[in-house]
């Protein structure tokens, strides 16, 4: 009988990464859920994997230092004694800028949490998996992108450049690291509010997509569960989103209806 795999869920306890944690709990999953600010939510989400049967771990740290991924990585093994089978790199910093007002630190700030980190757990993987030899296409890490790098606008510049880089990396490093890890990409369109964004600006703005509605979390979550299972999927990525990627703007979606957006 094949041993319950594990998923690390990076910022699990909340609104995706929390959609993340139950799709797998759900699809028979044990959950290793990484929090960092959210701890009240951690273990709401934690209870919530519980009450479907499947061990949930919690695992607090900040993920913007340098050796964030190996530290991280090195905690989920002492927790459960086993490799992950995917990683989901969901965590994300999403903070306003453009290009005039970009600084280094904002790009960098954005560049270690959103595409540094989330390469680097990918190699953390492939480097155990040198050393615990299993089935070529078992393990995987998956990228959580943005639409926006389908659909480019301006907005959110420190942002975007992160999610550009990881989604050049999806396909660099399915290469780098095959056949040991799978790395496939998710792009989800705006499923939630952020920032600024106030909910009548979130109501409109998230019509604005070819199915005019709002984007189900779970189908996005049960899309990720779909890649880590399919073990032929590598380099490529899926776009969840109404098909708004194929709905060009501007701007970003909330500065282009009405309502306030920021
Ligand atoms: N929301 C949308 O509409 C939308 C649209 C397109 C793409 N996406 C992508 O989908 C993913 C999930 O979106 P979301 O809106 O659910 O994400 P989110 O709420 O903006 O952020 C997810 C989690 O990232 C964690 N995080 C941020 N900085 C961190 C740090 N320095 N160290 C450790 N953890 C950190 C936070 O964990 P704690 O709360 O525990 O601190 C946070 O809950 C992201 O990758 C995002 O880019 C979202």
């Amino acid at each position: 009988m094949s041993e319950t795999p594990w998923v690390l869920v990076t910022g699990g306890a909340r609104r995706l990464g929390r959609e993340l944690c139950l799709a797998f709990a759900q699809s028979g999953w044990h959950v290793l859920c990484h929090y960092w600010q959210s701890g009240a939510q951690a273990l709401e989400t934690q209870a919530a994997v519980l009450a479907l049967g499947k061990k949930c771990v919690l695992i607090r740290q900040d993920l913007a230092s340098a050796d964030a991924a190996e530290v991280l990585f090195d905690a989920c093994l002492k927790e459960t004694g086993a490799l992950p089978k995917c990683v989901v790199n969901n965590a994300s910093v999403f903070e306003a800028d453009d290009a005039l007002t970009a600084s280094a630190e904002h790009l960098l700030a954005h560049l270690q949490t959103n595409t540094v980190t989330p390469l680097l757990l990918g190699n953390h993987l492939a480097r155990q998996l040198r050393e615990r030899p299993a089935a070529a296409g078992a393990h995987c890490v998956i990228h959580v992108l943005d639409q926006k790098v389908h659909n480019l606008n301006a907005d959110y510049f420190s942002y975007t450049v992160s999610k550009l880089a990881l989604e050049r990396g999806v396909a660099l490093q399915a290469q780098a690291l095959a056949p040991l890890v799978r790395v496939c990409g998710l792009s989800p369109g705006l499923i939630y509010p952020s920032g600024p964004q106030t909910q009548e600006n979130f109501v409109q703005a998230s019509q604005v997509n070819l199915l005019r509605r709002r984007i189900v979390p779970a189908d996005v979550a049960r899309a990720a569960v779909f890649v880590a299972e399919n073990g032929s999927m590598t380099g490529c990525t899926l776009q969840v989103d109404n098909g708004q990627h194929l709905v060009a703007l501007d701007r970003d979606v909330m500065f282009s209806v009405s309502g306030k957006g920021a």
